[in-house]
C-alpha cells in the first residue's frame, strides 16, 4: 500500500473539483431528461425534497468516511469495520462505477461531436424539426458516435494520468465559472422566447397527481447521480481531505453548486421546448436538439454552439475522472499498479463496454430489455437501482456499523459544534434507510 497519500492543494480546489465531480451531463443532459419524461414540477419539487433530505445528508457522509479511512472505496470499509465482510459494498460500488463510466463516455461523446460540429458549422441555419433528424442521423451512425467516445476517453485518461491535484484542480478552476456564464446568456434568451412562460409554468409547478412511487424513484436516482453519490467517488475525493476541512458547509456548497446548475438548464430547455414546438418524446437527445435550436437565434450561433459544447465536454470529463478515480485509487492501492497502467487499462474496458451503448442508438436498436435500449437500460438500472442500493448500505455503515458518534467526532475536527449533528445522526440511523429502502421496493414492485 502507498505511503504518503494525495491531499487537495486548497479549500476551494477541493470544493471545485468536487463540484466539478458533480456538476456534468447529469445536471446538463440528464436532469431536463428526466423532468420531461416524469410529468415537470412535480417531479421538479420531488427532486428539491430529496436534496435535502437524501443528497447533502449523504455528501457529508461520504466526504467523513472518506477522510476517516483515508483509503480507497473497498479498504475504507476494512479498515473502519477490521473483520467483517463489508469491504463488499466496495466492490459492488467499483461494478457500478463501471457501468456508470462506460453509459456516460457515450453521451460524452455526442457532445464531443457537436463540438467538432459546431466549428464546422454543420447545424447553423437548421430549425428545431432539421436538428432533430440530424441528431437522428449522428447518433444512429455507425462510426461517427464511437469516435467521439474514444477521444472523451482519451483525454478523461490523459487527465487521471497527469494527477487530480494539478489537472483537475485547476481545469475545474476555468470550466465551472465559463458554465455558469453561458448558461445565464443562454437563459436570458429562452425565457425572451415567445412561448417560454408555458415552460417556465410547466416546470415549476407541481401537479401532485403526477407524484407516484415511480417519479420518487426517479427523484432518487437522480439526486444520486447528480450529486455522484453511492459508489464512493465522494468518498474517495474526501480521502484527500485535511483534518481541518469543514465538511457540513463544503457539503451544503456543493449541493447547492449542483442544484443550481440543473435548476438553470431546466429553465433553458423546457421553455424552449415549448417555445419551439419540440416533441419532449425525443428522447435521451432533448438536449442535443434544443440547445443549437436555441443557438440558431443568437448572433454568432457559430461561436456560442462551439463554445457550450466545448464546455459541456470539460464538465463531463471532470466527472468522468472522479468515476475513473474511484477505480484507479484502488487498482494501484490494492493490486499495486502502477497510476499509468491502471488508467490505460480501465480505458480500454471502458471503451470496449460502452460499445453495445454507443452502437444501440443506430445498429443495435433493435435490442430491448423492459422496454429500454441498452444505452437508458444500463442507465436505469444503475442510477435507479445500483447507486440508491449502495448508498443504503453505506448509510446502515455509517449509522449502524461504525456508528454516527464516530461519524460526529470525525466532522467535528473541521467544524466544531456542528450545529445539525443530531438532525444528522437521525436522518442517517433512521429516515434514510426507511426511505430509501421503501421508495425502492415499492419501486420494483410497481
Ligand atoms: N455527477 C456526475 C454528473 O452529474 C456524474 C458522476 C460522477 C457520477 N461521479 C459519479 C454519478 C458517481 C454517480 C456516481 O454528471
Amino acid at each position: 500500500m502507498s505511503g504518503k497519500r494525495e491531499q487537495w492543494n486548497s479549500r476551494i480546489g477541493f470544493i471545485l473539483a468536487t463540484v466539478g465531480s458533480a456538476v456534468g451531463l447529469g445536471n446538463v443532459w440528464r436532469f431536463p431528461t428526466v423532468v420531461v419524461q416524469s410529468g415537470g414540477g412535480a417531479f421538479v419539487a420531488l427532486f428539491l425534497l430529496i436534496v435535502v433530505v437524501v443528497g447533502v445528508p449523504l455528501i457529508i457522509a461520504e466526504l467523513t468516511l472518506g477522510r476517516a479511512g483515508k483509503q480507497n472505496i473497498v479498504s475504507t470499509f476494512s479498515r473502519l469495520a477490521p473483520n467483517t465482510r463489508w469491504w463488499f459494498v466496495g466492490l459492488f460500488s467499483l461494478v457500478t462505477v463501471f457501468i456508470i463510466i462506460s453509459f456516460y463516455s457515450v453521451i460524452a461523446g455526442w457532445a464531443v461531436i457537436y463540438f467538432v460540429g459546431s466549428v464546422m458549422g454543420i447545424f447553423t441555419g437548421l430549425d428545431a424539426a432539421g436538428l432533430t433528424q440530424l441528431n437522428q442521423q449522428l447518433i444512429s451512425n455507425p462510426v461517427i458516435p464511437v469516435l467521439g467516445q474514444a477521444v472523451f476517453i482519451f483525454f478523461t485518461v490523459l487527465i487521471v494520468l497527469l494527477g487530480v491535484t494539478g489537472g483537475i484542480e485547476r481545469i475545474s478552476k476555468i470550466i465551472m465559472p465559463g458554465i455558469v456564464v453561458i448558461l445565464l446568456i443562454l437563459l436570458g434568451r429562452t425565457l425572451s422566447l415567445e412561448g417560454a412562460v408555458e415552460g417556465v409554468i410547466w416546470f415549476f409547478r407541481p401537479e401532485l397527481g403526477l407524484i407516484n412511487v415511480n417519479t420518487a424513484l426517479d427523484a432518487v436516482g437522480q439526486v444520486f447521480f447528480s450529486f455522484s453519490l453511492g459508489m464512493g467517488a465522494i468518498l474517495t475525493y474526501g480521502s484527500y481531505l485535511t483534518d481541518e476541512e469543514n465538511i457540513p458547509q463544503s457539503a451544503f456548497l456543493i449541493g447547492v453548486a449542483d442544484v443550481g446548475i440543473a435548476i438553470l438548464m431546466g429553465l433553458i430547455v423546457i421553455p424552449a421546448l415549448f417555445a419551439f414546438n419540440i416533441e419532449p418524446g425525443v428522447g435521451p437527445a432533448i438536449v442535443f436538439v434544443t440547445l443549437p435550436a436555441i443557438f440558431n437565434t443568437l448572433p454568432w450561433p457559430v461561436f456560442w454552439s462551439s463554445l457550450f459544447f466545448l464546455m459541456l465536454s470539460f464538465a463531463a470529463i471532470t466527472s468522468a475522472v472522479s468515476l475513473l478515480e474511484v477505480a484507479a485509487a484502488y487498482i494501484v492501492d490494492q493490486r499495486g499498479w502502477s497510476r499509468k497502467a491502471a488508467a490505460i487499462t480501465m480505458g480500454v474496458l471502458i471503451f470496449v463496454f460502452g460499445l453495445p451503448a454507443v452502437l444501440s442508438q443506430g445498429v443495435l436498436s433493435n435490442v430491448v430489455f423492459l422496454g429500454r435500449d441498452i444505452l437508458d437500460f444500463m442507465d436505469f438500472v444503475s442510477s435507479s437501482f445500483f447507486l440508491p442500493i449502495s448508498g443504503l448500505l453505506i448509510v446502515i455503515f455509517l449509522g449502524w456499523v461504525w456508528s454516527t458518534d464516530k461519524a460526529l467526532l470525525e466532522i467535528e475536527k473541521g467544524s466544531p459544534g456542528f450545529y445539525w449533528g443530531r438532525a444528522w445522526s437521525f436522518l442517517i440511523r433512521f429516515v434514510m434507510p426507511i426511505a430509501i429502502f421503501y421508495i425502492f421496493i415499492t419501486g420494483i414492485r410497481g
